[in-house]
């Protein structure tokens, strides 16, 4: 790395990042930390804001207010010297029709000042195996699909080693086995010590490789944080399968839980929020000791998923 490095613990912060478009505010008040060695999921659904977060980064718009620091360095001022140190997919990435994948990325390796031509061929040729275009490599890029283009772009940021990766909606267009590559290639790469930041409008699609999320809705932050801690705030259920429900009743709730009113649908079984710090199998001892005949018990969580629902008010990828 050419650039010095810095000390501080952070990838990227914003603070109070704003960006205004006439009267929509598609950014508004966005306050992020994006630890180092994270891989970070910047989720929410379309038209939340995630692009333009993304572009103002990078640098490739200005923010209407607010502020940002990437890799420690202030941007936009310190755009030039920390750039090379970021690799990037944005939205829609661009190439040239009429030349073969390989050679956009010979050309874009040869545009970039800092880049080593000796090893520009090998280096060229190994991002496109670990995007899986190896075999299409030399066909004109004009005639990739959409899933290929979106894997040229991904190559493209992988052409050298980077402190930091930011990738829109890396999986757009990708087949289910091209997500999971895409997972995979995420997983060396953190593993490698690159922080990752990556946008997906679909949580199912990122949440197995992300250490860290952050949800828009909207232009605005709903929740950030580690993704176990989320997951564990989420509500615990306990449903208990007994003939013997008054009973059961009485044994959870002289334990501190409050039993629900039975249903018509389900007269044999007793339902209640768990708190945390309650064990199951201490709940299933108090029950027997007391005669309840327990058929069954079991705990549901509320899935990452349901949460997100909730937070973003709508379906996670439905247009916003
Ligand atoms: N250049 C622009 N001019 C005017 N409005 C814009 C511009 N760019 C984005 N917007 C608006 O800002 C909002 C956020 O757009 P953005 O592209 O950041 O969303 P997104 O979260 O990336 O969505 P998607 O999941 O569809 O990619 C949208 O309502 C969009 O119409
Ligand atoms: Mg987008």
């Amino acid at each position: 790395m050419s650039a010095a490095p810095s000390d501080s613990d952070a990838a990227i912060e914003a603070s109070d990042l704003t960006k205004v478009f006439g009267k929509q505010r598609a950014v508004d008040g966005l306050t992020l930390t994006v630890p180092r060695g994270a891989v970070f999921g910047f989720l929410g659904p379309n038209g939340s804001g995630k692009t333009t977060t993304i572009r103002m980064l990078l640098g490739l718009v200005a923010p209407t207010s607010g502020s940002i620091s990437l890799l420690g360095e202030p941007m936009p001022s310190a755009l030039a010297g920390v750039l090379p140190r970021v690799g990037a997919l944005v939205e829609g990435p661009a190439v040239y029709p009429y030349l073969s994948g390989r050679d956009n990325l010979m050309r874009l390796d040869a545009a970039d000042v800092r880049s080593d031509a000796a090893t520009r061929k090998t280096r060229v040729a190994s991002a496109l195996d670990r995007v899986g275009l190896g075999h299409a490599a030399t066909k004109k890029a004009g005639t990739y699909s959409l899933g290929m283009k979106q894997r040229l772009g991904l190559a493209n940021a992988l052409l050298r080693d980077r402190e930091l990766l930011v990738l829109d909606e890396p999986t757009n267009g990708l087949d289910p086995q091209g997500t999971r590559e895409v997972r995979g290639l995420i997983r060396s790469l953190a593993a490698d010590g690159t922080t990752v930041f990556v946008s997906s409008h679909l949580l199912s699609e990122i949440e197995q490789v992300c250490s860290h999320v952050a949800v828009m809705s909207a232009g605005r932050l709903v929740t950030q944080g580690r993704l176990d801690e989320l997951r564990a705030a989420g509500e615990r259920r306990l449903t208990v399968t007994t003939p013997d429900t008054d009973a059961a009743r009485g044994v959870l709730t002289a334990r501190g839980l409050a039993p629900e009113l039975l249903t018509a649908d389900a007269p044999d079984t007793v339902t209640a929020p768990l708190p945390a710090g309650l064990a199951v199998e201490e709940l299933t001892a108090a029950l027997v000791a007391a005669g309840v005949r327990v058929r069954g018990i079991a705990v549901s969580g509320e899935t990452l998923e349901d949460r997100f629902v909730a937070l973003t008010g709508e379906g996670f990828d439905v247009a916003g």
